[in-house]
């Protein structure tokens, strides 16, 4: 699938608010990953990294490229339960400003923040990545971690971070290629998992940031760096099924099994992963 496959699906049929919904859901199960709701980095095959421990490296590679330096503003777009910009502001010094489309998340990050005695250096808001509440240039850079997959309108997105972070700035963003055929039935179930709109390749995946302005200075495909997530999640979601059953109910963990399961068989198989390095130029 490449670009013009992307621009047939239109952006009206899939919206922020069913992403807020399904986030809201999701976030019950959010321990399951250590509060990581991104993928992890394992060097190669011979690589034992634990799961959390590969979801942390791969947030700071992330925040690496970012080019932080201390008191710097950093926006987190789409901050889950804002366990990467914990990490952020501890290794970096940086005030972390994350904003998610999920009030449960909002609630969640909060929380997580105030128990890492963080509170005077992240807030957290409730905002739409396509609309976002800021002054123009109010940030030192941005990373949307994860995020930007499930964005119905990824240019929108883009044209919005350029212009919330000041000239000189970076932004980092992951995305889920999708370079094979998949069926229609695939697709349904990528869509209803909010990945909608997948590039077919890495020029399809740094056009949007381009559109907006941006220069790309580093591209890096991680597929195979990131595959051992899917297997790990699942086997941890397997492990630890009967305590999620205690807390959530059956029926509500059952049915979070039914889908992400073929999801992540699927994901495993069929997609890869890009970080993207821009620059806001001068
Ligand atoms: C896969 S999670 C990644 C969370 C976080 N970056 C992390 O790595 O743990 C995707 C995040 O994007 C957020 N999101 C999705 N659509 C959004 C939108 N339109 N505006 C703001 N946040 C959005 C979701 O609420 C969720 O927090």
């Amino acid at each position: 699938m490449g670009r013009a496959a992307m621009a047939e699906t239109p952006a009206a049929d899939y919206h922020s608010e069913a992403v807020g919904e399904y986030y809201d859901e999701v976030g019950a199960f959010v321990e399951l990953v250590g509060g990581n709701l991104h993928l992890g980095y394992w060097e190669d095959d011979r690589d034992n990294t634990p799961f959390p421990i590969a979801m942390t490296r791969l947030t700071t590679m992330v925040g690496e490229r970012l080019a932080l330096a201390p008191g710097q503003r950093l926006l987190d777009v789409g901050c889950g339960v804002a366990t990467p910009a914990i990490t952020l502001a501890r290794r970096f010094g940086v005030a972390v400003t994350g904003i998610t489309i999920s009030g449960g998340e909002v609630a969640a990050a909060t929380h997580e923040v105030a128990e890492a005695g963080l509170a005077e250096q992240i807030s957290i808001q409730l905002a739409d990545a396509a609309a976002m509440p800021f002054a123009p240039a109010r940030f030192d850079a941005a990373l949307a971690f994860d995020s930007f997959p499930t964005a119905p309108d990824k240019r929108q997105w883009c044209t919005e971070i350029f212009r919330t972070v000041r000239p000189g700035g970076r932004f980092v963003y992951s995305d889920y290629p999708l370079s094979t055929a998949a069926t229609p039935a695939e697709r349904e179930m990528l869509r209803a998992n909010t990945v909608a709109h997948p590039p077919g390749d890495m020029a399809a995946a740094t056009a949007p940031a381009e559109a907006a302005g941006f220069t790309v200075t580093e591209t890096l495909d991680l597929g195979e760096r990131v595959r051992p997530y899917y297997t790990e999640f699942l086997k941890r979601l397997g492990a630890q099924r009967d305590t999620l059953a205690d807390r959530y109910g059956s029926e509500r963990v059952d049915a979070f099994v039914a889908g992400i399961t073929p999801m992540y068989e699927f994901c495993r198989e069929k997609l890869g992963y890009y970080l993207i390095v821009c620059r806001k130029p001068d």
